[in-house]
Formats: C-alpha cells, sequence, structure tokens
C-alpha cells in the first residue's frame, strides 16, 4: 500500500475515533440526535436538591418520568384525599426545562396504599375506587401530562402466559384492564395512553399473551396507544431477544415506549453476578448492550418510536442496588456523575 493510501486511512480511522470520543465532550448532548423523546425516570429529592443531578436533567432529557410520586400510594395516600404537592412540582421542573411528563402508574399491583387493600373481594367497591383515582388524577394533570402508564405489569411471569392475579384481577376479573383505559379516555381525549410492562425480552409466553391482549383492545375499541417496554435488562440478554420483541411489537402499529431503561452487570436477580468495580471492560460489554437494544429500536417505523426512558440518571441512584441488596451499575452516569462508555454508544447510535 502507497503512503498516500497509509496516510488516507490513517486519517479516516483518526476521524472515526475522534468522533466516537467526541460524545465525551460535556456540551454534545444524544437527545440533540435522536429524532424521539429520551427520558429519565426523576427522584424528587435529588431533583430538588442535587445541582449535579439537576444539570443532567436540563441538559441531556427532553422527558420526564416520576420514579414514584405518580403512583397510587403518593398521590392518593388516604381515601378521597388526593396529595398533588410532589407531582406537581415535578410536572412544574419538567415544563421550566422544556421537557414533556410521562406519567407513571395509574394501577399497579405496588405502591398502593393500604387503604385500597380493603377492597378486595369487593368488586362494586374496588371498581368505583379504581374509576375515581384514574379520572381524578388523569383530570389534574390533563394538558400537563401527555402520556400514561393506565396499567403496569397485568401479565404473569415465568411464562405461564396467564394474568398476573392481583388485587384487581381477583377482584374485578381480567376485563379491569380494559375499563381502566376507557376510564382514563373519558376524561382526557388527547392523552396518549399506555400499557408497561417488564420482561417481554424474554418470556415469549407474556410477548405473546399482550400480543393477543392488544388483538383483543382492537376488536373491542378499547383506547390503548401504545406499550411500554420496561427493558431492566442485563448484560445476558441477546440481540435476537430484542429484535424478536421489537418486531413483533411494530407489527401491532401502536407507539413503542422504552420506558425504563437499565442494564444491570451483575447478572439477572436469579443468578446475581460479582462485579464490585466499574471496569474498562464490563463498561464495553454494557455499552454493546445498549447500541444491540438502541439499534433495534431504530428499526421501528419513526411514527411507532414514542422514546426512550431511561430508569435513573447515574448507578449512585439506582433502584436495582436497593431492590436486590447487591451491587450494580446499570445507567449512564457513574457514582460520580461521569458519562460511562454506554453513554457514547447512545450518541453514536440514536437517529
Ligand atoms: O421514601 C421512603 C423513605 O421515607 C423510607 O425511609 C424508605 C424505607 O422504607 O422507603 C422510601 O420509599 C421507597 C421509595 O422507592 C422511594 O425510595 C419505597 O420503600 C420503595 O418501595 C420505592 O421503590 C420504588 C419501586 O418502584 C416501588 O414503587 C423504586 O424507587 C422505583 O424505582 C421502582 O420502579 C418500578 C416502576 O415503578 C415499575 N417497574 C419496575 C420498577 C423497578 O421496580
Amino acid at each position: 500500500m502507497n503512503f498516500l493510501k497509509v496516510k488516507k486511512s490513517l486519517t479516516i480511522a483518526l476521524s472515526l475515533t475522534a468522533f466516537t470520543v467526541f460524545a465525551q465532550e460535556k456540551d454534545d448532548f444524544a437527545k440533540d440526535k435522536a429524532s424521539y423523546p429520551l427520558g429519565v425516570a426523576v427522584n424528587i429529592d435529588l431533583m430538588r436538591k442535587d445541582p449535579f443531578y439537576q444539570k443532567i436533567l436540563k441538559k441531556e432529557f427532553n422527558s420526564i418520568t416520576a420514579e414514584n410520586v405518580m403512583k397510587w400510594k403518593y398521590l392518593q395516600p388516604e381515601e378521597g384525599k388526593f396529595n398533588w404537592g410532589a407531582a406537581d412540582s415535578l410536572v412544574g421542573y419538567a415544563q421550566s426545562i422544556g421537557a414533556k411528563v410521562h406519567g407513571h402508574c395509574l394501577v399497579w399491583h405496588e405502591a398502593l396504599p393500604d387503604w385500597v387493600l380493603k377492597y378486595k373481594g369487593n368488586p362494586e367497591g374496588l371498581e368505583k375506587v379504581m374509576k375515581k383515582h384514574i379520572q381524578t388524577v388523569v383530570s389534574h394533570f390533563k394538558g400537563k401530562v401527555s402520556s400514561w402508564d393506565v396499567v403496569n405489569e397485568a401479565f404473569a411471569d415465568e411464562g405461564t402466559g396467564g394474568r398476573r392475579v392481583n388485587i384487581f384481577s381477583e377482584t374485578l376479573g381480567p376485563d379491569y384492564l380494559n375499563r381502566a383505559f376507557e376510564y382514563a379516555r373519558t376524561v382526557d381525549g388527547g392523552v396518549k395512553l399506555f400499557y408497561n410492562e417488564y420482561g417481554l425480552e424474554n418470556d415469549k409466553a407474556k410477548l405473546e399473551a399482550v400480543l393477543e391482549w392488544i388483538k383483543s383492545c382492537k376488536a373491542n375499541n378499547i383506547p390503548l396507544d401504545g406499550i411500554g417496554l420496561q427493558c431492566h435488562v442485563n448484560l445476558k440478554n441477546t440481540t435476537s431477544q430484542f429484535t424478536n420483541m421489537i418486531n413483533k411489537l411494530k407489527d401491532t402499529r401502536l407507539l413503542i415506549h422504552i420506558s425504563e431503561l437499565d442494564i444491570m452487570v451483575n447478572g439477572d436477580p436469579k443468578t446475581p453476578g460479582n462485579v464490585v468495580k466499574l471496569t474498562p471492560e464490563i463498561q464495553d460489554d454494557q455499552a454493546i448492550l445498549l447500541k444491540t437494544l438502541v439499534t433495534a429500536y431504530n428499526y421501528l417505523p419513526r411514527d411507532q418510536r414514542f422514546g426512550i426512558t431511561f430508569w435513573g440518571v447515574s448507578d449512585r441512584d439506582s433502584w436495582i442496588k436497593k431492590y436486590y441488596n447487591r451491587l450494580d451499575f446499570p445507567c449512564l452516569w457513574d457514582e460520580k456523575y461521569k458519562r460511562k462508555q454506554a453513554y457514547s454508544a447512545l450518541y453514536n447510535t440514536v437517529k
């Protein structure tokens, strides 16, 4: 190879490297490259008091989800008594940084206040309180929250393909799911209504059950606009799992939201790993997995890409460590709020 050709190939190699490193620069943001919103689940305490956290929210995201304060037990802690303070301050903060708000979540078997549990076995009573909660909350945030996770995690795990047994399914029957969407639509004709679920990338039976339900929603004119794929994934997940899930959901023509993305490096909960330090190699593995998932997401038609939301800003504030009581490094920023390799992968893959 003659000198000029060597020089040319070196130039290309250097410019590519520079391009990849470029995403490490502080004034270059993935959200400005993405044709869909990039969001994050916000911890209200950090939003209120951590300047580093606030800076990342302001510069890096254009969609905000409340990690907790819009759940039933926070919004209606006592029957009939609604507590809007924290959620309203989060909406106000989102508006101040020009971000939209995705509501999470109206009906879920977790984060329920104790008073709801007394309605178990009382279908008339539970139907009334479920309808009232949904319609009061959606009405309160009308014009401020542009989309909602109406129901969260209503399908069973472990490949059973059935419905999750919870207070709502046991007391109201499986169609509480459909009625929840109808109640929300009645009070806000413009808000986008989502069903949110985890594990659809690796539980084939759950994915098929959700797809069957989506078909029934279309047949019965249930006002379902989109599906939230939580995507709490780990380094054992594979490209084919992501492409299979995305392809099947693409055919529904619904909006698709990657709604709670984080990438555990310590295996899945059943086979926890023992990574105690975030090495460059682990960072690379995490970045590669993120790249495969975002690449699969990009294959969706543009009008179905609702956005990608990360569940937490930094490894320091991720729910995973508390929930599984072990170390992990699942987020885009490290414990010191420094961008990780995964961020560069996001920057270089969004479109
Ligand atoms: O704020 C209280 C604090 O005052 C108290 O001292 C402490 C100890 O009990 O609890 C604190 O509340 C905790 C809350 O997070 C705020 O940190 C709750 O116990 C804890 O259960 C709650 O966990 C949240 C979990 O949902 C259950 O609601 C996580 O932060 C949140 O990341 C997680 O998010 C869920 C999504 O909503 C749905 N998809 C799965 C995802 C992960 O589980």
